[in-house]
């Protein structure tokens, strides 16, 4: 008995059932979620996930599962930077995951931010590094893995409209591993900070 019952866990576990995954959420769990959303979240963030402050990111549109893995993060204090610390670890330290993943699928749902126009020369500069990287010194296209027009890709985040100010700060993380992520300190290394700024217009300038 007991070795049919490991063979049909081992099964449903090789199938993936009873995984969780930010898009299975239940009624309750979702309304519950909406409330800590608008009435809490909502007082940095936007009550929709479209912030009006360049220190608080932008979440609408934002991929669900890129976001519940954030909000891990700072719950088990691995994502650091003094903002991240100030504000984050504090918000999301009593969150469950089942409220992680309906938080995440909330924002994932809410319309995306329109982008903001920036300085015309230094969005050109900006475009240029983030189609095709800079290539004496390592740096790769970030389209490859944020996708062409920054919309994300599979897990990797939407970058979109995402307020210069907050991009600039989390390409300075990366680079001094503040915020430690060996995938994004090794894009961020050869990175100067007009390039980040270049990088950071043009992002926030894009639907
Ligand atoms: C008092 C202001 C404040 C409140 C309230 C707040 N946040 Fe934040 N949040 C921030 C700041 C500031 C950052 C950026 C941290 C950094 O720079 O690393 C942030 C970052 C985030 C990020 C990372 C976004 C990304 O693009 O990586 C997520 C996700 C997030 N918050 C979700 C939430 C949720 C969910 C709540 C409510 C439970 C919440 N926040 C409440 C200030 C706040
Ligand atoms: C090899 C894939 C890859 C490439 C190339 C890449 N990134 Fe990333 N980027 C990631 C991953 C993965 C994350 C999520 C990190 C995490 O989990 O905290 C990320 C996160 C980010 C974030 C944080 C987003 C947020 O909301 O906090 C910014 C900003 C960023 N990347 C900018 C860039 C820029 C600019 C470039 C090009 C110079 C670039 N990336 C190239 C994989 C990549």
């Amino acid at each position: 008995m007991r070795q049919l019952v490991l063979a049909v866990c081992s099964l449903l576990c090789a199938l993936g059932v009873g995984a969780t995954r930010a898009d299975d959420v239940d009624a309750f769990t979702k309304e519950h979620a909406a409330r800590i959303a608008v009435g809490t979240c909502g007082i940095c963030h936007g009550p929709a996930g479209v912030s009006k402050q360049p220190k608080y990111p932008l979440l609408a549109g934002q991929n669900a599962n890129y976001l519940a893995a954030q909000l891990k993060a700072f719950r088990s204090q691995t994502r650091g930077d003094a903002d991240a610390i100030g504000y984050m670890w504090g918000m999301s330290a009593t969150l469950e995951d089942g409220t992680i993943d309906a938080l995440s699928q909330y924002y994932a749902g809410q319309a995306a931010g329109t982008g903001r126009a920036g300085d015309s020369a230094l969005v050109a500069r900006g475009r240029e590094i983030y189609q095709k990287g800079i290539e004496d010194v390592g740096v790769p296209s970030c389209a490859t893995c944020h996708g062409p027009d920054a919309h994300g890709l599979a897990d990797f985040p939407r970058l979109a409209g995402q307020h210069a100010q907050y991009v600039l700060k989390q390409l300075g993380s990366f680079q001094n591993n503040m915020r430690n992520v060996a995938v994004m300190h090794g894009v961020a290394q050869g990175l100067k900070v007009d390039e980040m700024r270049a990088v950071a217009a043009y992002l926030e300038a894009q639907p």
